[in-house]
């Protein structure tokens, strides 16, 4: 069979090659502690799900505008004018299939051959295949542990080419939990601003912040109306994952053209889902309970785990200051045998662990940071514990 040169250009997610190798180990038997999941391990809130059971039983079951119910997409809109001051009303709103389909349908409609696209690294691992799926090459944009991995302007302007359309920015960050200084995202904006590039502005974990202060590029939309293009999900914020629903808002040529690609991709996200996603955001009273119970919980959680780590021979972890991934150098590990496992990278010592002890992380490598591992709090507290011990007998010198 013959593949199209696209298709084999596109890397397997090795997010998921973890999550496999880690339910393999399961349906073996054998108890994981899983640090790998990218999702919360928290139920979608009732009211939502009723929502969305009162739209099957009123048969809200149909096609709808392939951009979404002009009621979520107001709700969006609204959202963004109260929150940031953004200008945007429903027509600058496409209802997407996650945040997910956003950022890709924005690629597929911005991007080309001979274009470069900057993504600042280490990155979500899906950033550069959909760079390369719009026929674009990605531009690394390095920013390091020791400034907690928090991309700066003048890291941006660094890396720029005169081939460069656009940037993907990440805030709060998968995987290394940064939240970007505010005033770096308004450089970050005024600087794409002065030479016509775009900001994808992916904010799929604004609501999770533990430390700083979250700023969406959004509030530079009135000032750059061309320049900035957030991406949003529900997925993170209300635990519905599985339900499929994120947004994408900006400049109303940029959403209309988005919404033609899908028009002819996938149409309209769910209906049902569509209503659920109209409860999260409309009932504050019913939502913001949910979601700061949420926060709290990881905020507890991280609380616990960031020193824990710390407390490990080799390891070394920068508090995240936002997310639910923490994101630690384990590299003095690098060059000895764990349990067996030569280990010579991230890779392997994500093996070692799975083998050794049964804990599964995702090697940094998939992120473009080979001497780090993901750990995902988005796991009960005692397992976290679990999962620490564990660590402490494998890795003890
Ligand atoms: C950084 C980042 N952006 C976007 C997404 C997309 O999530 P969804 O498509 O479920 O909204 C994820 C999910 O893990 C993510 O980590």
């Amino acid at each position: 069979m013959k593949f199209a040169s696209r298709a084999s250009r596109v890397a397997g997610s090795a997010t998921l090659a973890v999550l496999k190798a880690a339910g393999a180990l399961r349906a073996r038997g054998v108890d994981v502690v899983d640090f790998g999941p990218g999702e919360p391990d928290f139920t979608t809130p009732a009211f939502v799900k009723r929502a969305a059971i009162d739209a099957i039983e009123a048969n809200f079951t149909k096609y709808t505008d392939t951009s979404g119910i002009p009621e979520l997409r107001e709700a969006i809109a609204a959202r963004y004018r109260a929150e940031w001051s953004a200008p945007y009303t429903a027509s600058e709103v496409l209802v997407t299939a996650g945040g997910k389909q956003a950022l890709h349908t924005a690629c597929l409609a911005l991007f080309e051959e001979g274009d470069e696209v900057l993504v600042p690294s280490p990155y979500w691992v899906s950033f550069p295949e959909m760079v390369t799926l719009a026929g674009a090459k990605s531009v690394f944009v390095p920013t390091n542990a020791a400034s907690g991995f928090r991309l700066t302007a003048a890291d941006v302007a660094r890396a720029a080419t005169p081939a460069t359309r656009g940037i993907i920015v990440n805030t709060p960050n998968n995987p290394t939990g940064a939240v970007m200084e505010p005033a770096e995202v308004e450089g970050v904006v005024r600087l794409a601003a002065s030479r016509g590039w775009t900001v994808l502005f992916d904010e799929c974990y604004d609501r999770f912040v533990f430390e700083g202060r979250h700023l969406s590029a959004a509030s530079f939309a009135r000032e750059f109306p061309e320049t900035v293009l957030v991406a949003g999900t529900l997925s993170k914020t209300y635990a519905m994952t599985g339900w499929r629903v994120g947004f994408a808002a900006g400049p109303k040529a940029l959403i209309d053209l988005m919404n033609r690609i899908v028009g002819h991709a996938t149409s309209n996200v769910c209906s049902i889902t569509q209503q659920a996603a109209l409860a999260a955001l409309t009932r504050p009273d019913e939502s913001e309970p949910a979601v700061e119970g949420m926060l709290k919980e990881y905020a507890r959680r991280r609380e616990y785990l960031i020193p824990a780590l710390n407390a490990l021979p080799g390891v070394t972890c920068a508090p995240p200051g936002g997310a639910f991934y923490a994101f630690p150098d384990v590299s003095a590990h690098y060059g000895r045998v764990l349990g067996g496992v030569p280990v010579t990278g991230s890779e392997s010592f994500a093996k070692a662990l799975l083998e050794t002890v049964a804990v599964a992380v995702t090697p940094g490598v998939a992120f473009g940071e080979d001497r780090c591992v993901r750990l995902s709090f988005a796991t009960s507290r005692a397992r976290i514990e679990e999962g620490i011990s564990r660590l402490a007998r494998v890795l003890a010198v």
